[in-house]
């Protein structure tokens, strides 16, 4: 098959939609896994969440507009606290942050990732206790040490010796000692099912282990003395249904943390796993519990533990997109259908690649929902696109859709919580949709809608 320029979405015409989607018996059926755990269908077969009717949210709100289940995301961050039990859940701030929802962790006993001086702003402002908040990157500015270090957060996560060497004399100047864990490359990058322990540390994250950049780096902050250091840290990627790649990080850096008690002669007391936990985006996708996720690290932790006679240090995770992923669905409205002729039906919607760039940056898969109103029509293949000038401006590439969709429809996107809202853009000048709460049938907006006078401002002539 010729490549495509614009990418492979290009270059599969023809489909009948991929293997693994099974026509449904009942197209206004809800797969449970996918939504927030608020929402039903009501009347007409419209959906409710948090008790309110999506023609409401349109009415109040407009579309496309990123609808926030309240009451389903304080359960998932529940759920990861209890699931973890002592280790400390660090939410990955960088899947969608906003004032709101740092105050809902603050209530709910979780803690910050954040990863650039804009997240620590928000973080900060939304009353984050700075011992709470940990903060990541591999080219952290002097202006985003100097505040982290000024703010006295809990923990900076340092990623180069040009890095330590900054952070070093930003604590001098300022007598502090800033307490810090070394980001560490252990070799595996785990994706989805599978886990590959090969060359991935060929990567711009992190100090190498089997280089031997990370035991140096941790000899010359013990040297400095200057920083504080409190143990290593290990991400190993995203999107991940099981245990398999944490076992071998986890092994491969308590092997280090057993060499530096020897060669320092101290057992450093804290452990972090990194975040990654994946999610289900459609019926392919089977995710693991939290509980059973925490406690296969818990274990995998302790063996190692007592295998290497170590104390247990304290741990900590930081999942993203497993909190706030399944908690946010989006509401568009269709504008156009066109069915191009034997090939497949095209539902246009009055958003796109601006409000989830995913599906043509990663090749992801979604699902879709005719959401206000049932259907009695049959299901057909259809692919949700968006109104940018871009025929790679796909939202879902393959969903069956009930036979008579049609423009003026509410169409809803689940799963679309974790890096959507967080990567949009305003591509064409499109102004970002609004964030709406919903919870206890009343709706707020947590994050407004841009407007083109927004865009405007900031187009100095
Ligand atoms: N901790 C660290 C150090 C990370 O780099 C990340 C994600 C997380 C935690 C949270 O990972 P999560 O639990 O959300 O998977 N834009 C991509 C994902 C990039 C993730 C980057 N780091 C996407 O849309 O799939």
């Amino acid at each position: 098959m010729r490549a495509h320029e614009a990418g492979t979405l290009h270059a599969d015409l023809g489909s009948n939609g991929p293997s693994w989607l099974r026509t449904p018996g009942d197209v206004n059926a809800l797969i449970p896994i996918l939504w927030p755990k608020t929402v039903t269908r009501g009347q007409g077969g419209a959906l409710t969440v948090g008790g309110v009717d999506v023609h409401q949210i349109k009415q109040d709100h407009g579309t496309p507009a990123y609808v926030f289940d309240e009451a389903d995301f304080r359960d998932r961050c529940r759920n990861f606290r209890t699931a973890f039990g002592g280790a400390d859940v660090y939410y990955a701030g960088k899947a969608f942050i906003a004032t709101a929802i740092v105050k809902i962790l603050v209530e709910e006993g979780l803690s910050l990732d954040v990863c650039t001086g804009g997240e620590l702003a928000i973080a900060i402002r939304g009353g984050m206790p700075p011992e709470r908040i940990g903060l990541h990157g591999n080219n952290k500015s002097v202006e985003e040490l100097t505040q982290a270090v000024e703010h006295g957060i809990g923990r900076i996560i340092v990623d180069s010796f040009d890095e330590i060497d900054r952070l070093t004399q930003i604590a001098q100047k300022a007598q502090k000692r800033p307490a810090v864990m070394v980001r560490v490359t252990v070799g595996v990058e785990a994706h989805t099912h599978e886990f590959i322990a090969t060359a991935h540390e060929d990567q711009k994250f992190g100090f190498s282990l089997s280089g031997g950049a990370a035991a140096a780096a941790v000899d010359k902050i013990e040297q400095d003395g200057v920083l504080d250091l409190r143990g290593l840290h290990s991400h190993i990627g995203s999107q991940i249904f099981d245990a398999a790649g944490f076992e071998v990080a986890a092994r491969r850096l308590l092997k280090l943390h057993a060499e530096i008690a020897v060669k320092h002669g101290r057992e450093l007391p804290e452990l972090d796993l990194g975040g990654g936990f994946g999610i289900a985006y459609t019926t392919q996708d089977e995710p693991a519990d939290p509980h059973q996720l925490a406690g296969d690290l818990l274990r995998i932790v302790k063996q190692e533990c007592a295998a290497l006679h170590l104390a247990v240090p304290h741990l900590s995770v930081e999942p993203g997109r497993a909190i706030v992923g399944p908690s946010m669905f989006t509401l568009y409205e269709v504008g156009t259908v066109k069915d191009v002729d034997g090939i497949r039906t095209y539902v246009s919607v009055d958003g796109g690649m601006s409000d989830n760039i995913r599906t043509a940056l990663y090749d992801a898969a979604y699902s879709a929902t005719v959401a206000g109103r049932a259907s009695s029509e049959p299901p057909i293949l259809a692919r949700v696109v968006g109104k940018h000038c871009e025929s790679g401006d796909i939202v879902v590439k393959d969903e069956f859709l009930p036979a008579d969709v049609k423009a003026g429809d509410l169409l809803a996107v689940p799963g679309t919580g974790a890096y959507c809202r967080s990567m949009a853009s305003n591509y064409n000048h499109v102004p970002r949709p609004p964030v709406v709460a919903v919870a206890d049938g009343a709706s707020r907006v947590i994050v407004r809608r841009e407007t083109v006078d927004d865009l405007l401002r900031l187009d100095v002539g």
